[in-house]
């Protein structure tokens, strides 16, 4: 399916925007390995969350979804149920990695399987460690199907990060669970912490690194969790009504987790108007109201320790940055090469098909702010964050823009398309 988006320069409403996809994942995997009966509040209807759901089930844990709540049977550490088929986990990486950990401590065998897109992500990153505990993992060329044989007396060990990720970290950690002694996790550079704080997990700083430690068979409580309203769907319309001339938009109950929420400093310091109100906590997670109003934008530079904060927000940051008077540059950002789709390539080409400057850089791009943009039909490269961000794109750019495989967006935000077109008055 593709979408038009027409120029506007007025954009004005209220986006209720979905659950979030890193917590609601891990909030149905933790419930399932728990003891006894959880709930999920604001469990969302978006692609990647509901592959998790499937996967849990085809490990033979009961969920019941009614209104928006999840109702989880938790089989404690040692009830799943050897799978009689692939585990289709989809478009999901994280939810591939994360199963993966769990299921290299099962006394059975179990195969995750994803779409084209998932099956050319790279999974060495979690067979090397996971190999290192004991697990047999089997993959083609480094890529799922991933085939995985359990063993239920894993060995703990210290695990050194080699990239910032948070669900190679949250990998290693889930096998912790079911590994002798203790599994350390260091992590040089601040990932998303979500894994951690809903575990209860301690922390240890030495010097810059951060050792998150778990025990074997730490016991996980049935509870009821809550999923904030997606930070990372709240970036798309940050932008939108940054960039829009004349705009409003305000954003009810976004997740605020500061190891996610960067691109709200990086906005502001390129001369953003954004204001939050009400900021408190729920479920351990910061929750906070927001209000976006059209602003001038300057170019920033961007790199290190702040990539990983907003590395799914990068590609709607370069939109920004193409409206931002100057030079943006975004370095040491080459994990977004192994993203849904190379988010590299795909944004370089999509703006400059819409008349940016732009220059690529292994590691990042940048992009010379300015330039008019003009409509032009670009690809999503079946990548959600594409899609959306070239629909905002879409609303600065003269004449119209049309994206195609615009359905890509259901991964995590199904109602993008209507929402970004009721606040452009285009519905
Ligand atoms: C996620 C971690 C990030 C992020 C992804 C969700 C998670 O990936 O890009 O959208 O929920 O742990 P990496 O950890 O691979 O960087």
């Amino acid at each position: 399916m593709n979408q038009t988006i027409h120029q506007s320069p007025t954009l004005v409403g209220t986006v209720v925007l979905p659950g979030d996809k890193s917590v609601a994942l891990r909030s149905a995997l933790f419930a399932a390995l728990g003891e006894g009966a959880s709930q999920v509040v604001n469990y969302p209807t978006s692609a990647d969350p509901q592959s998790m759901l499937s996967c849990l089930r085809q490990l033979g844990v009961e969920i019941e979804e009614e209104d928006g709540i999840l109702y989880i049977e938790g089989v404690g550490l040692h009830g799943l149920k050897a799978p009689d088929a692939p585990i289709d986990c989809g478009n999901s990486g994280t939810a591939m990695r994360l199963l993966a950990g769990v299921l290299a401590g099962q006394p059975f065998e179990s195969t995750l399987v994803g779409d084209a897109s998932l099956s050319s992500r790279p999974m060495a990153r979690i067979a090397n460690p996971l190999r290192e505990m004991g697990a047999e993992i089997a993959m083609t060329n480094g890529f799922a199907p991933l085939h995985i044989r359990g063993n239920p007396i894993l060995q703990g060990i210290t695990y050194r990060l080699p990239m910032a990720s948070a669900q190679v970290k949250s990998c290693v950690l889930l096998a912790g669970l079911y590994a002798a002694g203790e599994t350390t996790v260091i992590e040089p550079t601040r990932t998303r912490n979500h894994t951690e704080q809903m575990l209860g997990l301690d922390h240890v700083d030495i010097g810059t690194d951060r050792y998150l430690t778990i025990q074997q068979g730490q016991r996980i409580p049935a509870q009821t969790y809550s999923v904030p309203r997606d930070f990372s769907a709240a970036a798309f319309f940050l932008v939108a009504g940054t960039i829009a001339p004349q705009a409003i938009i305000d954003l009810p109950s976004v997740g605020l987790n500061p190891s996610r929420s960067a691109l709200l400093d990086v906005l502001r310091l390129m001369g953003a108007d954004i204001a939050i109100e009400n900021e408190r906590e729920r479920g351990g997670e910061l929750l906070g109201e927001l209000t976006i109003r059209s602003s001038k934008l300057h170019g920033v530079r961007i790199d290190g320790d702040i990539i990983p904060n907003l590395i799914d927000e990068i590609p709607i940051l370069a939109v920004a940055a193409t409206c931002a008077e100057g030079r943006t540059e975004i370095r040491e950002a080459e994990e977004l090469r192994v993203k849904e789709t190379d988010r590299i390539d795909a944004m370089v080409k999509n703006l400059r098909a819409l008349g940016a400057e732009v220059e690529e850089f292994d590691d990042g791009l940048a992009i010379n702010g300015g330039a008019p943009l003009k409509g032009a039909t670009v690809p999503s490269y079946d990548d959600h964050r594409i899609a959306m961000a070239m629909g905002v794109a879409g609303l600065v750019a003269e004449g119209s823009t049309t994206i195609t495989d615009a359905d890509a967006a259901n991964v995590t935000f199904p109602d993008f398309w209507e929402q970004l077109k009721r606040c452009a008055a285009q519905d």
